[in-house]
């Protein structure tokens, strides 16, 4: 026997800094129910996920907590394996970038590019975003903040490798205008790619750190780390075993068919990841689709409409499937989709409780009513029933092409319109009226027929989005193996002549929407306002603040108190003259940042010790996330000016 065509697809590796959430799962719910259909049309697949676990966020997390960071790691990688388990993804390997032969992979790999000469050692300087751990050039820069995050940037400079990107540009230019490929969907991505990043001239990229202990480390230099999306985008090959003895699956699946990830990472894996082939001299993947993202309130989640949107919870009251079914009808592929639950809701009632609950409820329950259960084999089929047979035709090439391009919206709206039209055939053909007449019951037992091979056929095309509902209705319209395989969607009148229904639980319960929101409310009651503050403090006389001295004072001199890990020592300019000042803010600081900052003070406190040093006043600071900032003027507000 020929060997299977394989299909392997992708999701992107995610980073364990956080739980899981709803975001997380379009991607992987897009691959499971591609990887799903794929194997339905008898492909041999490998739909790979994992979790990209090195880099500093993850190492300063751990840091906070007092624990290892694979000990971080560790409880959110089972969160997201059990998160997987709850939405019913298969995935064939879930990779880890601590896994030892992922980490011999990308040490191989970066000793290769170095004796290649597409690696060599270097000095960044460069514009640093930390949360994102990213570089930019200036150009890249917007309002000289992180294009992605927003955030401020710093300038930084260290000893580091680099990979010869630069050199990369005219054949991605080539690969990503290349008709025959289209390598990047959508379309609009492959301009933002040019424009933003080949046009301008791509840079070289840094690939490892020395600041950063918490990653893979370069062998041929020690103290010398690889950095993050050399790691990451080597998943994609180490776990079918290119460069490692533990698995053995490389010749058999590379190139990938698909790579699929949300639009902020289509710039890593539509530049910088061919490039890395390019230079391995490795085949490219088939395709990278960047879908938009899932987003809530324009951009945040709010409790205050009931929207409550953990994953687990959402699963438990509403079944997996209906979350699945939701997610992936919704999101329009390009664009970004605002998630609610009131949408969840009236999507559950209107697609699966009413069309497609009430299709298979009805139908299964005439056969019962007319038949017993079980249809006779004389039947009387007519014209009446090509245009239903027609579009039920027309089904599975088009669910399979869209859903093989992400366009899930397209294919299941499709699926839906068939639903509407065989609840139409039903009001059409009139059985109530058919079951009064004797002689009709030939074309009883038609129409019933038609409704129920129609409903098998449906099924099938959406086990790969429901795999937990298609089953139950399977069973409940007496389907069986050998005609709910993909091929037999293709087929008229592939169930027994004389096939026996079964009454079934109810499929899609309708929720009742505003008594659910009202109970999500109940059970997951929006914060309270000011919750984390300090309590207000009761009124005071004006007269208290009028005896506390308040004054702007420049900074002339700051270091750390030795042996406190809090304190920092000041000399100030208070306008009258010079002071010493301490201040907790250590952590917060770096004592050479302070210095000629002009900042707001107290100067008429009593003297405390502190550490056996005098304070003469106090710094004032602002709570700021989990520490503390300075409050602070600019240059022109002179040393003694009085804050009122
Ligand atoms: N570790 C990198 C990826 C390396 S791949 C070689 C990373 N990880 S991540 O945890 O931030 O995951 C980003 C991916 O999570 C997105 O590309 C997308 O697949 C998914 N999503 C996370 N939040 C999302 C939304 N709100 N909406 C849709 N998908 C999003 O980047």
């Amino acid at each position: 026997m020929a060997d299977k065509k394989t299909f392997y697809i992708t999701t992107p590796i995610y980073y364990p800094s956080g739980n899981p959430h709803i975001g997380h799962c379009y991607s992987t719910l897009a691959c499971d129910a591609i990887a799903r259909m794929k194997r339905m049309q008898g492909y041999d697949v490998m739909f790979s996920t994992g979790t990209d676990e090195h880099g500093q966020k993850i190492e300063k997390k751990a840091q906070e907590m007092g624990i290892t960071p694979k000990a971080y790691v560790d409880e959110i990688v089972a969160n997201f394996k059990k998160l997987w388990a709850t939405l019913g993804i298969k995935y064939d390997r879930f990779v880890r970038t601590t896994d030892d032969y992922h980490i011999k992979t990308v040490q191989n790999m970066f000793e290769k590019l170095y004796n290649d000469g597409y690696i060599y050692k270097g000095e960044y300087r460069g514009k640093y975003c930390t949360p994102c751990e990213s570089f930019w050039t200036e150009s890249q820069l917007v309002d000289g903040k992180c294009p992605d995050c927003g955030r401020e940037v710093t300038e930084a400079s260290e000893e580091a490798y680099f990979f010869k990107l630069s050199e990369f540009g005219p054949r991605l230019k080539e690969l990503l205008l290349d008709p025959e490929k289209n390598f990047l969907e959508p379309k609009s991505r492959v301009n933002e790619m040019i424009n933003n990043f080949i046009e301008p001239g791509l840079q070289d990229l840094c690939v490892s750190r020395t600041s950063v202990k918490w990653g893979i480390p370069v062998t041929i230099d020690e103290g010398h780390y690889i950095y993050v999306w050399m790691d990451a985008l080597t998943n994609y090959i180490s776990l079918l075993g290119f460069m490692n003895d533990t698995y053995n699956d490389y010749e058999k699946y590379w190139p990938a068919d698909m790579h699929v990830m949300a639009k902020e990472i289509v710039r890593f894996h539509s530049l910088i990841w061919p490039a890395f082939l390019m230079a391995l001299g490795e085949p490219l993947p088939k395709k990278v689709y960047g879908h938009g993202w899932i987003t809530f309130d324009g951009g945040k989640m709010s409790k205050s409409k009931g929207n409550v949107i953990d994953p687990f919870v959402l699963c438990e009251r509403y079944g997996v499937d209906a979350l699945r079914y939701h997610l992936l009808r919704e999101m329009v592929f390009g664009s970004d989709c605002p998630y609610s639950n009131e949408q969840m809701f009236s999507r559950i009632n209107s697609d699966l409780a009413n069309d497609l609950g009430n299709l298979v409820s009805r139908t299964v329950a005439m056969a019962i009513k007319y038949f017993d259960g079980t249809l006779p084999e004389e039947k009387e089929f007519t014209d009446a029933d090509n245009e239903l047979l027609e579009q039920l035709d027309q089904l599975p090439d088009f669910v399979s092409e869209t859903f093989e391009t992400m366009r899930f919206s397209e294919g299941l709206a499709k699926v839906f319109s068939v639903i509407a039209r065989a609840n139409k055939y039903i009001d059409e053909n009139e059985p109530w009226k058919l079951a009064k007449d004797e002689t009709a019951k030939p074309r009883l037992a038609a129409v019933l027929y038609n409704l129920l091979d129609a409903i098998r056929r449906i099924a099938v095309l959406l086990e790969p989005v429901m795999p937990h509902t298609s089953p139950k209705i399977y069973e409940q319209i007496g389907a069986d193996a050998s005609n709910t395989t993909w091929e037999s969607t293709k087929v008229r009148h592939a169930l027994a002549a004389n096939v026996t229904v079964t009454k079934g639980e109810v499929l899609f319960p309708r929720i009742d929407i505003d008594k659910e929101i009202e109970e999500l409310n109940k059970l997951f009651p929006a914060e309270e306002k000011g919750k984390d503050l300090e309590p207000l403090k009761p009124l005071t006389k004006f007269d208290n603040f009028a005896a506390l001295d308040l004054r702007a004072v420049k900074v002339l001199s700051c270091e750390k108190v030795e042996k406190s890990d809090k304190l920092l020592k000041f000399k100030v300019d208070d306008g009258f003259g010079e002071r010493q000042v301490l201040s907790g803010i250590a952590k917060y600081y770096k004592p050479e940042d302070l210095i000629g900052k002009t900042l707001a003070m107290i100067v008429n406190l009593e003297p405390r010790k502190m550490m056996g040093l005098e304070s003469n006043g106090m710094i004032l600071s602002v709570k700021y996330g989990d520490g503390y900032r300075v409050v602070e003027f600019d240059d022109s507000v002179l040393p003694g000016s009085d804050i009122s």
